[in-house]
């Protein structure tokens, strides 16, 4: 037999492909399984996504533009010998998006926006570190925020961490998305379902999508060896949301109420998974 491209992947995970996909379910294309090496790239990657969050952690403060954090990402990602991602990403004009308060995602860094006493911001940052891709999330209390705020910050990590559980060998993508779902709602608030997580490494975004809704059993099998990232982002309101039309990318929540995103890179093992972004 000839050397294919796919050798690498162990005879045990094909079988359980072929034995899931014969059931009726949706299974991953074998090229969604990275290889070990390709693993070890996306986690030093992760090294840096996880180094540039620290640093904007232990930075931001009321007072602070969000210019200034955009500064602060791409300069210790070059310096790590590494690019910031988001940066003309289909024309995005900065190192990472910023999203205060109402807006969802896909903030927009700029020297007019300054964080205020009880403002809630989303620091999305994503690396490529010699061709690999990490992407990770995190959100940022500025002083204090009003108790039901605090609380939305909250289970929006709460969230990311009951997803990350769900996220097992044989187990299926609908389960991720049926706890963050399950989990939204016990509070009272809601999930976004326009963005999705997502596969990532050799991209910024690859297949397959993860859903942060719906059903246990459904969606496509989980198996070793995927990378993806989950990214649940929470509303205090309704679920829907708009796009600003003046720069084509701010996400904010219809009703203007805020919303709250954590996210982190995964990579799917043999008995769990591993956060890439910690
Ligand atoms: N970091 C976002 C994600 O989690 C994607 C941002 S695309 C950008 O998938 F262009 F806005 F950076
Ligand atoms: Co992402």
């Amino acid at each position: 037999m000839g050397k294919g491209k796919y050798d690498f992947i162990d005879k045990e995970i094909i079988e359980k492909i072929e034995y899931y996909k014969s059931r009726g379910h949706r299974v991953p294309k074998l090229s969604m399984i990275k290889t070990p090496e390709q693993i070890e790239g996306i986690r030093a990657s992760g090294v840096i996504n996880t180094g540039v969050l620290d640093l904007v952690a232990s930075e931001i403060h009321a007072g602070m533009t969000t210019l200034e954090i955009d500064k602060l990402v791409h300069d210790y990602t070059f310096d790590h010998g590494a690019v910031p991602a988001p940066l003309n990403y289909e024309g995005f004009p900065k190192s990472v998006c910023t999203s205060v308060n109402e807006v969802v995602c896909h903030g927009i860094p700029n020297e007019f926006e300054v964080l205020e006493e009880g403002d809630i911001i989303n620091v999305d940052v994503s690396t490529i570190y010699k061709g690999y891709y990490s992407d990770a999330s995190r959100m940022f209390v500025i002083g204090q925020a009003k108790p039901r705020v605090q609380k939305l910050v909250d289970v929006a990590r709460e969230a990311l961490k009951v997803g990350i559980q769900e996220a097992q060998p044989y187990a299926f993508l609908g389960n991720i998305g049926n706890a963050i779902e399950t989990l939204a709602r016990q509070h009272h608030f809601s999930v976004v379902t326009d963005f999705c997580g997502h596969g990532v490494g050799l991209e910024f975004h690859e297949e397959p999508e993860v859903e942060h809704v719906g059903t246990r059993g459904r969606g496509m099998l989980i198996v070793p060896g995927m990378v993806f990232t989950i990214e649940p982002m929470i509303n205090m309101g309704v679920p829907d949301v708009f796009i600003d039309e003046e720069d084509g990318w701010t996400v904010v929540t219809e009703d203007e109420k805020p919303s709250a995103q954590w996210e982190h890179t995964i990579a799917i093992t043999p008995d769990g998974n591993e956060i890439l972004t910690y």
